[in-house]
């Protein structure tokens, strides 16, 4: 099945939204299958961004995000990498619609809260450069699970 690297962004954590953002994710049905709490290095989140290198807000964007700690996570389901977005809502929270995470609980774009990969290869990429080369996915089942696919 499919997998996301979904992250919690230090304002996010700082903020009080942790259980908020997961609370979201556990009802629509997906389920968690990795979590770490982890103050990044610069250097790491270059790398995490190294897409973005070159953009006049790249400094700043690494900076707030090696400004406090991040939750890590990795959520698998049907369509989550697409889903999990949509879920976040727009990169700007003053294009996110209410009832999506940015759009309820942000406004600047420099202080958005989360990160969700934007494809199944970017996914991998992240779950590989945040956890490890190493699967560090748990198996488990859900008795709920057939009560959320048919
Ligand atoms: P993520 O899920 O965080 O990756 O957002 P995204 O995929 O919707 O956007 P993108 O990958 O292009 O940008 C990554 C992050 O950089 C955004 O979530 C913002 O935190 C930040 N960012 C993007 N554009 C801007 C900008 O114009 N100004 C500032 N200050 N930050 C930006
Ligand atoms: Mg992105």
């Amino acid at each position: 099945t499919e997998q996301t690297y979904i992250m919690i962004k230090p304002d996010g954590v700082q903020r009080g939204l942790t259980g908020e953002i997961i609370g979201r994710f556990e009802r629509r049905g997906y389920k968690l299958v990795a979590m770490k709490l982890v103050h990044a290095s610069q250097e790491h989140l270059e790398k995490h961004y190294a897409d973005l290198k070159g953009k006049p807000f790249f400094p700043g964007l690494v900076k707030y995000m090696a400004s406090g700690p991040v939750v890590a996570m990795v959520w698998e389901g049907k369509d989550v990498v697409k889903q999990g977005r949509a879920l976040l809502g727009a990169t700007n929270p003053l294009a996110s619609a209410p009832g999506t995470i940015r759009g309820d609980f942000a406004i600047d774009v420099g202080r958005n809260i989360c990160h969700g990969s934007d494809a199944v290869e970017s996914a991998k990429k992240e779950i590989a450069l945040w956890f490890g080369e190493q699967n560090p996915t748990i198996n488990y089942t859900r008795a709920v699970d057939t009560w959320v696919y048919e």
